[in-house]
């Protein structure tokens, strides 16, 4: 088995950054020490096979995305990543670990579709993944399969309140999916948008000629999010069922988690980069059918209105628990062309895997989070949030070697055209300057990226059994 020794470098976790070397034996971290401190110490350096110097760079855990669709079938297409192509992606922007969402729709049997994703993924992944279940049609069978999946290691459910006729769950549906939650401890991830009235507005903006991608932002009113997101906090208290709200995007729904946090109640805010940096009016906006590249839901939201500064504000606070990216892409080309004068038929999704440890390492250089809390929202959260602690998201013994080397010096360009590596024919983030770069990633113990080189394969990445969320108040 390998040993590896890391020196040098700033180990950065929740509580602190420390000057500290990480010994990995095989996948596995097996020891943290202060550097030179012990003979112990010098004995297992001068023992290990590879080295790597990270003076002046930050050791990190790998990065936990907690919200990811490869291949999701979705607005009459597919997202163009697959497990390989993603996961990959995922890789040279530092996630190490990535949790999909299998689906389920109408008349299929839940335990059916997760044995599908597990087909889709198995033996092509590049860094470890799990599973959250999507319950499109919630009834006996279905709830009775949320069980099982608990005892199989998928401890968490997405209902959606957004998307009538395809996801879409009404209010009993929500109630009796939630007691099945309270009851199992699992967790409920919930899409929160009034559905049923957005569609009204949609078909209203479409008939008075509103058929470019700004009115998908217009049609989508901040309103929508924060009355679900309401009424989700409700159905949650009753049911006791933990709730995590999927890709705010809105302050207003943020005022009510914070709320909801704020009585005690087991409350989570997910936000995205794509809320924190775009917006409706430049990149909806953008000329022609420039904005379907930014066509997502919960959707961008108006730069005046302030919600960026907001949703900042409250990762400071802690009510946005996670930042995830949401990774459902779409080429241009043949996909979101689908919704060419008409934009409630652009494929919703915007492909940001790649580029979540860079950009919210952006809101650190610029004073908006600290160091700390980057690797929080990050990595460390996640991995609890979903039931991967402290296996995933933590530099310490015992934990899985995945482990990033970041250099806050370097730089990053996300060129316009193909500087990514996610199958996508655009980026999202084009022109997108970054202050700081993936040096190094290591997953379980694997060098797999190494100075702009790409050392991992397919199928070394393995399914995750997770445990419940164990970030419950
Ligand atoms: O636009 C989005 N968010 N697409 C992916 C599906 C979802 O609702 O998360
Ligand atoms: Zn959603
Ligand atoms: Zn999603």
């Amino acid at each position: 088995m390998t040993k590896t020794f890391i020196h040098g470098g700033t180990v950065v976790s929740p509580t602190g950054s420390q000057l500290l070397d990480v010994l990995v034996d095989g996948e596995t971290i097996v020891a943290v020490l202060q550097p030179g401190a012990t003979a112990l110490g010098a004995d297992l350096a001068a023992s290990a096979d590879v080295a790597i110097n990270a003076t002046g760079k930050y050791v990190i855990p790998g990065g936990v995305d907690g919200h990811t669709h490869m291949q999701l079938p979705f607005g009459g297409t597919e997202a163009s990543d697959t497990f390989e192509t993603g996961t990959r992606a995922a890789a040279w922007g530092g996630t190490t670990t990535i949790v999909d969402f299998a689906v389920q729709k109408p008349g299929e049997r839940v335990q059916d579709t997760l044995g599908l994703w597990h087909e889709k993924a198995a033996g092509n992944c590049a860094i470890d993944y799990g599973f959250h279940q999507i319950i499109g049609e919630v009834n006996d069978e279905s709830l009775k399969g949320m069980s099982e999946l608990v005892a199989e290691g998928v401890t968490s459910f997405k209902l959606f309140m957004a998307y009538p006729g395809v996801f879409y769950s009404d209010d009993g549906q929500i109630l009796r999916a939630m007691q099945s939650a309270g009851d199992l401890g699992a967790l409920l991830m919930m899409h929160a948008e009034n559905g049923i009235a957005i569609d009204v507005l949609v078909e209203q903006a479409l008939a008075r000629g509103e058929t470019s991608p700004y009115y998908h932002g217009v049609s989508r009113p901040w309103q929508m999010e924060e009355e679900a997101t309401h009424r989700a906090i409700m159905l949650a208290q009753l049911t006791n069922a933990p709730l995590y709200v999927v890709h705010v995007s809105a302050k207003q729904a943020m005022e009510q988690i914070a709320a909801a946090r704020g009585n005690g109640q087991n409350v989570f805010g997910e936000t995205c980069p794509q809320y924190l940096y775009l917006s409706l009016e430049e990149h909806l906006g953008a000329p022609g059918f420039e904005g379907a590249k930014w066509v997502c839901s919960t959707p961008l939201r108006s730069k005046v209105e302030g919600h960026q500064d907001e949703l900042w504000r409250y990762i400071r606070t802690g009510d946005v628990t996670s930042v995830s990216t949401d990774h459902c892409p779409f080429c241009m080309k043949d996909q979101k062309e689908l919704g060419l004068g008409d934009f409630s038929k652009i494929p919703n999704g915007i492909g940001g895997v790649e580029h979540r440890m860079d950009l919210m390492f952006q809101g650190v250089k610029n004073g908006l989070i600290s160091l700390e809390r980057w690797v929080e929202v990050c990595c460390t959260t996640p991995a609890r949030m979903f039931g991967m602690y402290p296996r995933k998201g933590v530099i310490s013994p015992g934990a899985d070697a995945d482990i990033v080397i970041y250099d806050p010096t370097g730089h990053t360009s996300i060129g316009f055209g193909k500087t990514h590596h996610m199958n996508m024919d655009h980026s999202a983030w084009e022109g997108f300057e970054i202050d700081g770069h993936v040096d190094k990633v290591l997953s379980r113990g694997r060098v797999i990226i190494d100075d702009g080189s790409y050392l991992g394969s397919a199928g070394h990445g393995r399914f995750i059994t997770r445990e419940l969320s164990q970030n419950l108040i």
